[in-house]
C-alpha cells in the first residue's frame, strides 16, 4: 500500500504574516488527516518561519526548486544543503513553471532530482503535458521523455526515493482538473512505463495529481487506484481547503 502523499506548492505567495496564519490553521486541523503524508513547499526565504511553526507538528516542509551546485558563485541560487539546514523533507523539482518560464530542460531537472537524492532530499518531480500536447495525442511520450531523463541519469532505483507529481499544464490553475478517469489513465500508463524497467519500483513509487485539484474534487480524483496523493497550488493557500483535501486522502 502506497501512503498517499499532499504537498502544499505555495508558489511565490505569502508573507510572514499570512504564512503564519495558514500553518495555525492546518496545524489545527491535523488531528482529522489519519494517513496521508502532509507537507507544504515554501518560497525559500519563509522557511525559517515556517520550519520554526512546523517543527514537531505532522506537517513536513520544502523547497520549490534548487540549484545543481553545491555553493559558490551563484548569484541568486539556493543549494540543497541550505534546505537541508532548515531540516527541509522536499523540494519540487521541474515543476512546469520552471520548465516553460526559466527554460529547465529535462536533463537539468534530472541532474536537480539527482542532487537533491544524493544530498537526502525528496525529490517532486513534475511532469505533465500541454494542452496541444495533449490534444494531439502524445502525453504519454511527454510524460516518458520526462522520467527517462531521469532514468537515464539515476537509473531506475531512484525513482523509488522521490515522488512523481503528474501535473497537465493545461489543469494548472486554470480550474480545468483532468476528469478522475483521465488521470487514472496517464497515471497508470506512467506507472506501467517505470514496471516495464522494475516492477517493484513501479509498485512503490508515488505518483501526485496535480493541477486544480480541490476541496470539491480531490475526494474522486484520490480514490482511483494509481493518484496517490496531489500537489495542490492554489488550495494550498487556504487552511481549509487544504486540509480538506488532506482528509479526502486519509
Ligand atoms: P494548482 O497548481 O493547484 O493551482 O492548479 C498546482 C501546481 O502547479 O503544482
Amino acid at each position: 500500500m502506497r501512503k498517499p502523499i499532499i504537498a502544499g506548492n505555495w508558489k511565490m505567495n505569502g508573507s510572514r504574516s499570512s504564512i503564519k496564519e495558514l500553518l495555525d490553521g492546518v496545524k489545527a486541523g491535523m488531528g482529522d488527516v489519519k494517513s496521508a503524508e502532509v507537507a507544504v513547499c515554501a518560497p525559500a526565504i519563509y522557511l525559517a518561519d515556517v520550519s520554526e511553526q512546523l517543527s514537531g507538528s505532522d506537517v513536513a516542509w520544502g523547497g520549490q526548486n534548487l540549484s545543481t551546485e553545491a555553493s559558490g558563485a551563484f548569484t541568486g541560487e539556493i543549494s540543497a544543503d541550505m534546505l537541508l539546514d532548515f531540516n527541509s523533507k522536499f523540494v519540487i523539482v521541474g515543476h512546469s513553471e520552471r520548465r516553460t518560464l526559466y527554460g529547465e530542460t529535462d536533463e537539468l531537472v534530472a541532474e536537480k532530482f539527482e542532487v537533491a537524492r544524493k544530498a537526502g532530499l525528496t525529490p517532486i518531480l513534475c511532469i505533465g503535458e500541454s494542452l496541444e500536447e495533449r490534444e494531439s495525442g502524445v502525453t504519454n511520450d511527454v510524460c516518458g521523455r520526462q522520467i527517462n531523463a531521469v532514468i537515464e541519469r539515476s537509473g531506475v532505483e531512484a525513482l523509488a526515493d522521490g515522488v512523481i507529481a503528474y501535473e497537465p499544464i493545461w489543469a494548472i490553475g486554470t480550474g480545468k482538473t483532468a476528469t478522475p478517469e483521465m488521470a487514472q489513465e496517464t497515471h497508470a500508463s506512467i506507472r506501467k512505463m517505470i514496471a516495464e524497467k522494475d516492477a517493484a519500483v513501479a509498485d512503490k513509487v508515488r505518483i501526485q495529481y496535480g493541477g486544480s485539484m480541490n476541496a470539491g474534487n480531490a475526494a474522486e480524483l484520490l480514490a482511483m487506484e494509481d493518484i496517490d496523493g496531489g500537489l495542490i497550488g492554489g488550495a494550498s493557500l487556504k487552511a481549509e481547503d487544504f486540509l480538506a483535501i488532506c482528509k479526502a486522502a486519509g
